[in-house]
């Protein structure tokens, strides 16, 4: 009898937290309506648009080894094309063509940049913080 209260009252406060979440994400998708389907992230959900804590360091490296050709917040220079791009997203670059970018470079295909070359001094371990931070940006982007 006991357990079945409590099991009621925690219930409850989980569907009101999941309702809390759903109406936020509505007022959020209000703002920019129309512009899409697809689900705000979570990060916007929430109001968050400074970044978290855990992609700092994938913004250090980021900026240390490609944002000299693709450009702060992955934006593009004249040296490389952006990141946070459409063409970028995981389901048409997945993160192993990031570790093999960095590893081995690329070939020019989709631009008139160049080729991009390996690399030099960044490990795997380096190279997966920043594709956590390029996936975030992409997610602000409203990439995917
Ligand atoms: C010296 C300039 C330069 C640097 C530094 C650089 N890139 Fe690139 N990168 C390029 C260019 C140019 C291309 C476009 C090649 C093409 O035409 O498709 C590219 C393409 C890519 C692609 C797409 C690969 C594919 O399969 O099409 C990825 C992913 C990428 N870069 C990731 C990185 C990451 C991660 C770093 C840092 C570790 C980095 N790049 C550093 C110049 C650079």
């Amino acid at each position: 009898m006991k357990d079945h209260l409590m099991n009621r009252t925690t219930l409850g406060g989980l569907a009101g937290i999941l309702f809390w979440f759903v109406c936020v994400g509505c007022s959020e998708n209000g703002t920019n309506a129309g512009e899409s389907s697809v689900p705000a992230p979570l990060a916007q959900i929430t109001g968050e648009t400074e970044l978290p804590a855990e992609f700092k360091e994938g913004e250090t490296k980021f900026n240390a080894f490609c944002s000299p050709c693709h450009g702060a917040q992955g934006k593009g220079t004249n040296q490389g094309p952006p990141l946070v791009h459409k063409i970028y997203e995981p389901n048409h670059h997945a993160d192993m063509a990031f570790q093999r970018a960095a590893a081995q470079g690329v070939k020019s295909h989709h631009w008139k940049f160049g080729n991009m070359p390996k690399i030099e001094g960044v490990t795997p371990d380096d190279v997966t913080q920043i594709i956590g931070y390029i996936r975030w940006l992409q997610r602000q982007a409203g990439i995917f």
